[in-house]
C-alpha cells in the first residue's frame, strides 16, 4: 500500500493548560494544580498525528512572529510535517487555546489570532500541493470562506475531502456538497442537522441525524461518540458501528483529532471505511493515554504493538 499523502489546512495553537479537580462555576474562582503550555489546535493536531502514523503531510496554516509559532513549528517539524505553507504574519498574534483540563473531562476556549489571517487567496497559492496529494483534510478553525476555497480546489482536482466539523457550526451546502467524509461528535451533528441524537443504546435518533447529514451533502458521515465509539453511514447504506478501546485516560485533549489522523489514513491507504474507522479508534484509544494534544499521538509501530493481532495492518507502520 501506498504511502498516504495528505494536506492538512487548518489552526495552530498554543495549549494553554490548567489542570484543576473541576471546572469552575460562573463568577467562581479555584485554585488550579499545575499549569502547561503545550503545542495544538484542531489542525496541526491532526497533522502531527498523520506525520507520525507515517503520512506524508503539508501543513497549512498561519503563526504569529512570535515565541508561540516557533514552538508550533517545532512541533510539527519534529513529527516530520511539512511546514513550508505555514505563513508568518505581523497582523495577529499566534493562537491560542485556554483548557481547563480535570481528570474527567476538558472544557476549551479558543482565541484564533492569526489562524484567522489565513485568507482564501493562500489557497491558490497551494493549488499545486492540493493537485499532488491524495486528500484535503480541514476544520473549521480558519475562517469558513478559506475551508470553501480549500474544498473547491480539492474538487477540482479530485481530492478526497474530509471535514472535521469541529468547532460546531451550521455549514453551507455549497460546502457540505464537496465533502466526502465528514466527521462531528453529537454536539456537532445536533448543529448540523437540528436532530439531537442523544440516547444511546437505541440507533434511531443517532440514524435519523445523520441521515439529515447525508442528504446536506457528503458521501459518508463519520460520527464519534465518546465512551460509546464511533458509528458511520455511506449513503444508501446500513448505519454501522465500532466500538470504543477501555483505556486508562489522561488527557482526551485531540482524541477527535487523532480519530481523525487514523481516519484519514487509512482512507488514503485504500481502505474500506470500516477498516479506516478501526484504525482512527486505535489511534485516538492511544492519544488519550498521555497528556499533551500532541504529544499523545501514537506512531504506527505504537498502534501496531499496542493492539497487537486487532491492529489494522498497515505496510507503513516504520515511520515515527
Ligand atoms: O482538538 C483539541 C484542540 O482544540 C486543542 O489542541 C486546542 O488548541 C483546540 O484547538
Amino acid at each position: 500500500m501506498k504511502r498516504p499523502r495528505i494536506v492538512v489546512v487548518g489552526s495552530l495553537n498554543m495549549d494553554i493548560v490548567v489542570k484543576a479537580a473541576r471546572f469552575p462555576a460562573a463568577g467562581e474562582t479555584i485554585a488550579g494544580e499545575e499549569i502547561h503550555f503545550v503545542p495544538g489546535g484542531k489542525g496541526a493536531n491532526q497533522a502531527v498525528a498523520l506525520g507520525r502514523l507515517g503520512a506524508e503531510v503539508t501543513m497549512v496554516g498561519a503563526v504569529g512572529a512570535d515565541s508561540f509559532g516557533g514552538t508550533l513549528l517545532a512541533s510539527l517539524n519534529a513529527s516530520g510535517v511539512s511546514c513550508e505553507h505555514v505563513k508568518k504574519t505581523e497582523k495577529a498574534p499566534t493562537g491560542t487555546a485556554s483548557i481547563t483540563l480535570t481528570p474527567e473531562e476538558n472544557s476549551i476556549v479558543i482565541v484564533a489570532g492569526a489562524n484567522a489571517e489565513l485568507r482564501e487567496e493562500d489557497m491558490d497559492h497551494i493549488e499545486a500541493i492540493i493537485a499532488g496529494a491524495d486528500a484535503v483534510l480541514l476544520q473549521l478553525e480558519i475562517p469558513l470562506g478559506t475551508v470553501e476555497r480549500a474544498a473547491e480546489l480539492a474538487e477540482k482536482h479530485g481530492k478526497l475531502v474530509i471535514l472535521n466539523p469541529a468547532p460546531a457550526r451550521a455549514l453551507p451546502p455549497s460546502l457540505l456538497g464537496r465533502i466526502h467524509y465528514i466527521t462531528p461528535n453529537g454536539t456537532e451533528l445536533a448543529v448540523l442537522t437540528g436532530v439531537d441524537s442523544a440516547g444511546e443504546g437505541d440507533d434511531s435518533p443517532l440514524e435519523e441525524a445523520v441521515d439529515a447529514l447525508l442528504a446536506q451533502g457528503p458521501s459518508c458521515v463519520v460520527t464519534t461518540l465518546g465512551a460509546e465509539g464511533a458509528a458511520w453511514k455511506a449513503r444508501g447504506e446500513k448505519l454501522r458501528r465500532q466500538q470504543a478501546h477501555r483505556m486508562q485516560v489522561v488527557d482526551t485533549t485531540g482524541a477527535g483529532d487523532a480519530f481523525n489522523a487514523g481516519l484519514a489514513y487509512g482512507l488514503c491507504e485504500g481502505r474500506e471505511v470500516g477498516e479506516a474507522v478501526a484504525l482512527a479508534a486505535q489511534t485516538a484509544a492511544l492519544a488519550v493515554t498521555k497528556f499533551g494534544a500532541q504529544d499523545g499521538m501514537p506512531t504506527m509501530a505504537e498502534v501496531l504493538n499496542y493492539f497487537g493481532q486487532n491492529a489494522v495492518p498497515s505496510s507503513e507502520h516504520d515511520a515515527g
